[in-house]
């Protein structure tokens, strides 16, 4: 079963998706980003805390993994409808898992919203991983490594890849510098602040 089934597209919707795999640095290059542009920044997985009432681990300990992911979804689908309705630009911080499941790469594409892979390679990944809690699906290294294997197709059909290994601000200014903003609906660049070089 998709969780995303197909529904009729938001016309000029401007929003830039960050996608990636855990400790890839959605939320810090993505609020950076959306700091630097003057957008609206939105953390998918703030939002699904804040639906469900509940911390991350907590939904999935009391509520289980499928539940977890219909919450995304459908917070996903709230998200892209805020967008609509406050018809200010904004970057969203999809979780780890948001883009690898079923549909949700096309949902994206036909809502018109571009999707950024931030990447880094496994070493990266797993060292930001092992300093931080919070995460259910961070278990040990080789679960760690066989879930990335599994979702890097789903990663690979992003509209962009961008290398997150680095400091977030270079992050943010190689974002900026390839021009993927302009392509947001149309948008024009509203950078206010100079990337520290
Ligand atoms: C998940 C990643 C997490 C969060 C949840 C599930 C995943 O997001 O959505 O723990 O399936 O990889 P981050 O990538 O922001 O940690």
């Amino acid at each position: 079963m998709t969780l995303f089934p197909p529904r009729p597209s938001q016309s000029r919707l401007q929003v830039l998706c960050l996608a990636g795999f855990m400790g890839s640095g959605k939320t810090t290059v993505g609020s950076l980003l959306a700091r630097q542009l003057a957008w609206r920044f939105v953390d998918l997985d703030d939002r699904i805390e804040e639906a469900a009432g509940l911390r991350i681990p907590e939904i999935f300990e009391r509520l289980g993994e499928p539940a977890f992911r219909q919450i995304e979804a459908d917070q996903l689908r709230a998200a892209l409808g805020r967008a609509v309705e406050h018809k200010e630009p904004a970057v969203l911080a999809l979780g780890g898992g948001t883009y690898a499941q079923n549909g949700a790469p096309e949902f994206l594409r036909a809502a018109g919203v571009p999707v950024i892979w931030l990447d880094a390679s496994l070493d990266v990944l797993l060292t930001r991983c092992m300093t931080m809690t919070g995460r259910p699906l961070f278990r040990d290294e080789p679960s760690f490594r066989a879930l990335y294997a599994q979702r890097l197709p789903s990663y690979q059909q992003a509209d962009h890849r961008v290398d997150s290994s680095g400091e977030p601000a270079r992050v943010v200014a190689e974002i900026l510098r390839r021009g993927i903003i302009s392509a947001v609906a149309g948008h024009a660049h509203l950078v206010v602040e100079e990337p520290k070089p």
